[in-house]
């Protein structure tokens, strides 16, 4: 009889000593919980392992591209080495990184210049190249090998990492003086396999293309065929602006952890330094409310317990609503310019949304387009974006996905939303995108993020609707005018034979056709004129239900600046 471990004698009756399990206590690094982890970070599956590799690489040199203000161009290649083994090249002309930090970037888990910062960026994790390099590393057992062009200094060595410490492994670094400037990366990639669906490397920088329209990537892929996507337009974009957390989103432990590792000397000054929104005018009703609090201590007086109160107080008042302008959209001219590039389709539609903020005083912005009658033959996409970044994956699990799929499209004349050829474009952008992983490929199910991006796709169906009341209305008149034609011939030839007067038939027929011409654009002009009548109507009223379907979404902040 099979017996379980808590009972401490063995089959033979022997008394079993019970195992001390804190005998087994140990500390992991963060890359030996990855690397035990890896499908957090979006290694699962060979083709998703590839996708994950090249977008991974693609957005730090577009965020790169961004912070130096330059127009990105990427190359990518990529080389089969056996079965399920490829070789990766990626390379930028995005200012390269210093020798410095380089190690820490490639080599190390949780490393960057973006985790502790509120501003827009593709990557925030610190987690992604170095986690990229740490998978080649183990399916192949070999280092990555980088040239870094930075301010005219070239290093070139390899980078591996120290799973058990976290640490970057840099061997055989040479340094160079030299004009290029920008990263170029080489690993071996072992159980990953290059496929051209619509999760595989293709379709991921085709979708990167058409949000980035500043940027040129060239892909090599591993048959050798050369895919140039050119850049659409010759603008580099304004690079985001920093903000600093808004207050409203400001725990208690925040509170106290930011207090210790800050400058300022007192709590006053350092509430009105370093959040967003505090004015000096806020800080002294913060101290009316919290006369037991003295604001002219240093800050590292904080304790839990007065960290609470102010908390607490700073709830009870009213703050303008964190900046917006430091959002930075792909803007309603490009995304239409990309989707006709793209999909080619027969009518674009687009929401204007103006920012919002998520719980926390984080500001985000929301741009749909809906593309519909697609020449390609491709129907019902939806292309979601989070910080211009396409996501491939977890589509299911997605806010993003949500929105769209709680639409009711046959509101908007879209009676069939699987088979009909529309693609519903959807990019989140945000000082901080709310991901369910480290993988970076859905984002979570927020409310108010689902009502705001709704909204938006609310915003872009009606014009949907208007333009296939419109096709129909127009078949319509076709088919009417073709019941009407179907008896002419038939008439004029009966009525010549009726007259005896065979010779006449193609002039009565004529005659006939412009009768029937005539009748049905009388008719048509009746048609039109009310429909103008119930437009103008429509309009009237429009703006009442607008507001009503839309809500606006807005948080109860003050409305102007002190
Ligand atoms: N192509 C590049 N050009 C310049 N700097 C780069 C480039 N790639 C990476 N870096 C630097 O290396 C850091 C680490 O990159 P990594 O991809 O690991 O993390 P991240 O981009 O900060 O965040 P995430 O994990 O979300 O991608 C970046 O923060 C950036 O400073
Ligand atoms: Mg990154």
């Amino acid at each position: 009889m099979y017996r379980y471990a808590t009972n401490n004698n063995n089959n033979k009756g022997e008394i079993v000593m019970p195992i001390d399990s804190f005998s087994q206590f140990k500390e992991h690094s963060v890359a030996e919980f990855f690397k035990k982890n890896k499908q957090m970070l979006g290694f699962s599956g060979k083709v998703r392992s590839l996708t994950t590799i090249v977008h991974e690489f693609t957005s730090n040199s577009l965020d790169a591209g961004e912070e130096v203000g330059i127009l990105p161009e990427i190359f990518i290649q990529l080389e089969e080495e056996g079965d399920d083994k490829y070789k990766i090249a990626v390379q930028d002309n995005c200012g390269g990184i210093p020798e410095k930090y380089l190690g820490k970037a490639l080599g190390q888990l949780l490393a960057g210049t973006k985790f502790h910062r509120y501003v827009q960026q593709r990557g925030q994790q610190g987690i992604g190249a170095s986690g990229c390099i740490m998978y080649s590393q183990i399916t192949t057992g070999k280092p990555a090998w980088v040239r870094s062009g930075y301010k005219n200094v070239i290093i070139e060595c390899n980078i591996g990492i120290n799973v058990s410490k976290n640490t970057p492994v840099i061997t055989n670094l040479t340094k160079t003086m030299g004009e290029f400037s920008g990263l170029r990366i080489e690993a071996h990639l072992g159980d990953v396999r290059y496929e051209n669906s619509g999760y595989g490397v293709y379709e991921y920088l085709k979708q990167t293309v058409l949000a980035n329209p500043h940027a040129q990537i060239e892909f090599i892929a591993p048959d050798a065929q050369r895919y140039m996507f050119p850049r659409a337009v010759d603008v580099v974009p304004k690079p985001p602006i920093e903000t600093k957390p808004h207050i409203l989103g400001i725990t208690a432990n925040d509170l106290v952890e930011f207090s210790r590792r800050i400058k300022e000397s007192r709590i006053s000054a350092f509430l009105a330094e370093e959040f967003s929104r505090v004015s000096s005018n806020k800080v002294k009703e913060l101290q009316e409310l919290l006369p037991d609090i003295d604001f002219s201590q240093p800050p590292t007086s904080l304790n839990w317990d007065t960290a609470e109160k102010l908390i607490k107080a700073v709830h009870t008042l009213k703050w303008i609503a964190p900046a917006t302008d430091i959002l930075r959209p792909i803007g309603k001219e490009n995304v239409a310019r990309a989707l006709q590039n793209i999909l080619n389709p027969q009518f674009i539609a687009q929401s204007d949304r103006s920012p919002q903020i998520f719980h926390g005083g984080i500001p985000y912005q929301v741009e749909v387009a809906i593309a519909y009658g697609f020449t390609n033959g491709a129907h019902n996409r939806i292309m979601r974006f989070a910080n211009r970044v396409p996501l491939l994956f977890d589509a299911g699990a997605c806010g993003l996905t949500e929105a769209v799929k709680t639409i009711e499209w046959k509101r908007y004349r879209i009676d069939d939303f699987e088979n009909m050829p529309i693609a519903v474009f959807v990019n989140f952008v945000s000082v901080h995108v709310p991901y369910t992983s480290a993988g970076k490929q859905a984002i979570a199910l927020e409310e108010e993020i689902i009502a705001e991006v709704r909204n938006a796709i609310m915003e872009a169906a009606r014009p949907v609707k208007g333009y296939l009341n419109g096709i129909v209305h127009l078949q319509e008149r076709s088919s009417r005018r073709k019941v009407f034609l179907r008896y002419v011939a038939q008439l004029a030839g009966d009525m010549s034979e009726l007259a005896d007067m065979p010779k006449k038939k193609e002039a009565i027929k004529k005659g006939l056709v412009d009768l029937v011409e005539h009748r049905v654009g009388l008719i048509e002009e009746a048609e039109d004129a009310e429909a103008e009548t119930a437009k103008e109507a429509n309009a009237a009223n429009g703006a009442v239900a607008n507001g009503q379907e839309n809500g606006n979404g807005k948080k109860d902040f003050e409305e102007k600046g002190e």
